[in-house]
């Protein structure tokens, strides 16, 4: 990374869900900024804004990370993915999403993005995994709503439906657990 000044705008050009995006960031702004204020990108939520809740959480070349605890000028020739990258078209759910709705794994929603940014990365390397295995990926994010329990159905789903298996038949109701 170049030698950054405090106080000067730098320019940062990065792949955002696919797109090319530049923006001018001063060295202290924080990539949630940059992506909720500066490219629209408010699908991205902030709640702590210390690296606890995992509402921020994004993709950098494929990892989850804590957008409120990266700097925009960090993302300088990455390749991001936030929750507006997930869908394959903007009438069309992922796997993912769509199993979230099938399951009710949201309710207010905050920390839906977060989670399945989280659970998108880690299906990706790991396409059979067990409950344990998925609690333990949601366990980094806070969600003061569902209990978990539907979400975890969700991406047990997910996860059978990408293998191709049919879907679960489980925990449809639409009250959470
Ligand atoms: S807002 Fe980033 S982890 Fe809470
Ligand atoms: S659905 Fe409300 S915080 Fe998770």
């Amino acid at each position: 990374m170049p030698r950054l000044t405090a106080g000067a705008r730098h320019r940062v050009a990065f792949t955002l869900n696919g797109k090319p995006v530049s923006l001018d960031a001063e060295p202290r702004l924080l990539a949630t900024d940059a992506l909720r204020q500066q490219l629209g990108a408010t699908g991205t939520h902030v709640g702590c804004e210390h690296g606890a809740c995992g509402a921020c959480t994004i993709q950098i070349d494929g990892e989850p990370a804590r957008a409120c605890l990266t700097l925009a000028v960090q993302l300088e020739g990455r390749d991001v993915r936030t929750v507006e990258g997930l869908a394959p078209a903007a009438d069309r759910l992922s796997v993912l999403q769509a199993t979230f709705r099938r399951h009710h794994a949201l309710q207010c929603g905050f920390c839906t993005a977060g989670i399945l940014i989280s659970l998108d990365a880690f299906l990706r390397t790991s396409p059979n995994p067990d409950e344990q295995e998925l609690r333990e990926v949601v366990g980094g994010h806070l969600c003061r709503c569902t209990g978990y329990t539907a979400i975890v159905a969700a991406a047990l789903d997910a996860a059978a439906t990408l293998r191709g298996e049919p879907a679960s038949s489980v925990n449809r109701d639409p009250v959470h657990v």
